[in-house]
């Protein structure tokens, strides 16, 4: 295993950032809750720790606090912001409550450059966004450097290898926050920086070999990103000892089935079953309009089903899942901070508690950017890699109330050829999601002489990081009008195509 760096989370939006720019530069990082103590992280064998930034005041009664005894460990330690300010406070400093937030940028004036400033410029531009101030330094501790506003932006105590920014060197408006990186993990903590791809893909096999043996792993394959590629990771490990299920549940977009069998069966040669659940499920969904009840049922017969095929298949002990690292995170409920809600909806391919089946999950340690780049790595094609999201009920929650088997077939042809436009103009990699609703509404319309009474289509093209906050893409008119035309003459039962110009909040990116 690689030497590891904890990142202790005090609840910041920038901690998983944090994570990924330790992992950027080949050292592979954990974060850890707060209150994790300092005999665990010893026995984690952590080399050095990053306390990260957060919401709180050091100075309030409820502050989260980290286990005193890690500041005796003898690790190397970097605090950032909350994390100076834990440093300062808990080794004997003075921190004032500030009533303001000090945000935006200050440039960092160098008095000293001790080991964590080595190499870095006068005058770079800095970061900031903290409450709090430190007023007075603990013993032992000299200054780095200030800022316009904050006499101690960068301190330490060289000999006990502990170290405070008061900025956020982790964000791109910091400049060279990657060297002050560096500068701790390799000068300071005697990182090797060792963390690759492929190593991670090497020593994953291994695992996976050793973990699962002689036994059958069953995986639930569903052709988006994170099961696609775990799926290919452990079948480079175990071969056909991974047997995947594919369950065609009647609401999967055009040719959905056929691409996935293709790619899989044919190109990577798994043992893929493909399961034609199309009627039970369609007949379970008959008359039910119901947002939620639609999910409901959709994820209770997914569960049934992929029962099923287990029952019918011997020796099979392992479920494997391609759960990512931001699913596992334990986030720190501190004041309403964004960081720390954790999204609940999903995981209609979430299986049921009572199998009794071992977990594999070969991606928990990593982030989906990192899943991306593994893919790529494993031979995925961008066909694969860069999808966008498609929700586990499917096209069930994108025909809007009743669904029919009709109604699926006109979205399924309006969704494809929005597709096919905006992948031709090169929107599809620009966009987070794109698709096509069916409403269950009916105008007038006229066609040649005659006059049409029939359905309409809505078009879904959103832009986002995260799916939290998203706003609709300004497309440009001729590439709209062609998406219009082209439904409105090619799929019989739509006369009208309408553009959803929301953004979320407060709607949402599906429409049920
Ligand atoms: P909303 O509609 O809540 O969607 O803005 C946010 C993201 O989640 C996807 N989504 C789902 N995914 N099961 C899923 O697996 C669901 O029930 C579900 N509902 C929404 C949606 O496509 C978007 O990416």
């Amino acid at each position: 295993m690689s030497q590891t760096i904890a990142v202790l989370d005090f609840g910041s939006q920038y901690t998983q950032v944090i994570a990924r720019r330790v992992r950027d530069l080949r050292v592979y990082s954990k974060i850890f809750p707060y209150a994790t103590t300092a005999r665990e992280l010893k026995r984690e064998g952590v080399q050095g720790i990053i306390l990260s930034g957060g919401p709180a005041s050091v100075l309030a009664k409820d502050a989260p606090l980290p286990d005193r005894s890690l500041f005796d460990l003898g690790i190397p330690i970097l605090g950032i912001c909350y994390g100076l300010q834990l440093i300062g406070s808990k080794l004997g400093g003075k921190v004032e409550q500030s009533l303001q937030r000090e945000y935006g940028r200050g440039s960092l004036c160098i008095s000293k450059k001790g080991s964590i400033l080595c190499g870095i410029q006068d005058g770079i531009r800095v970061w900031n966004s903290h409450g709090d101030k430190l007023i007075e330094m603990p013993d032992g501790f000299q200054v780095f450097a200030e800022t316009e506003n904050s006499k101690y932006a960068v301190i330490g105590n060289e000999e006990k290898r502990i170290y405070g920014l008061q900025f956020h060197p982790e964000v791109s408006h910091t400049d060279d926050g990657s060297e002050i990186l560096k500068n701790f993990l390799f000068s300071i903590c005697n990182c090797v920086g060792d963390w690759t791809m492929a190593g991670f893909i090497e020593s994953s096999v291994e695992k996976i070999r050793e973990t699962v043996g002689q036994e059958y792993v069953i995986l639930g394959l569903s052709g988006g990103v994170d099961s696609s590629v775990a799926a290919v990771l452990i079948h480079q490990a175990i071969g056909n000892q991974l047997r995947c299920v594919f369950i065609d549940n009647g609401l999967l977009r055009q040719n959905e089935r056929a691409e996935v069998e293709k790619l899989f069966r044919e190109s990577f040669e798994f043992d893929l079953r493909t399961v034609r659940a199309e009627q039970k499920f369609l007949n379970r969904l008959e008359g039910v309009t119901d947002p939620e009840r639609k999910r409901k049922i959709i994820g209770k017969t997914f569960v049934e089903v992929f029962e099923s095929q287990l029952k019918s298949m011997r020796g099979v002990t392992f479920l494997a899942q391609g759960t990512l690292y931001p699913d596992v995170i334990e986030s720190v409920p501190i004041g309403g901070n964004p960081a720390s809600l954790i999204k609940s909806h999903h995981n209609v391919g979430g299986l049921p508690k009572n199998m009794k089946l071992r977990l594999l999950e070969p991606l928990r340690q990593l982030f989906k950017d990192e899943v991306r780049q593994l893919g790529r790595e494993l031979g995925l094609s961008a066909m694969v890699l860069d999808r966008h999201p498609f929700p586990g009920p499917g096209l069930a929650i994108r025909v809007i109330g009743e669904i029919t088997e009709g109604r699926l077939e006109i979205l399924r042809n309006a969704d494809s050829i929005l597709l096919e436009e905006i992948r031709k103009e090169g929107f599809y990699e620009k966009v987070w999601q794109a698709f096509a609703v069916f409403l269950p509404v009916r105008t007038v319309g006229v066609m040649g002489d005659e006059r049409t009474y029939e359905n309409v289509i809505a078009l879904r093209v959103v832009e986002s990081l995260d799916a939290m906050t998203v706003d609709w893409v300004r497309l440009p008119y001729d590439l709209l009008q062609k998406i219009s035309t082209r439904i409105i003459n090619e799929v019989p039962g739509v006369n009208r195509v309408c553009l959803d110009i929301s953004s979320k909040p407060p709607s949402t990116i599906e429409w049920e």
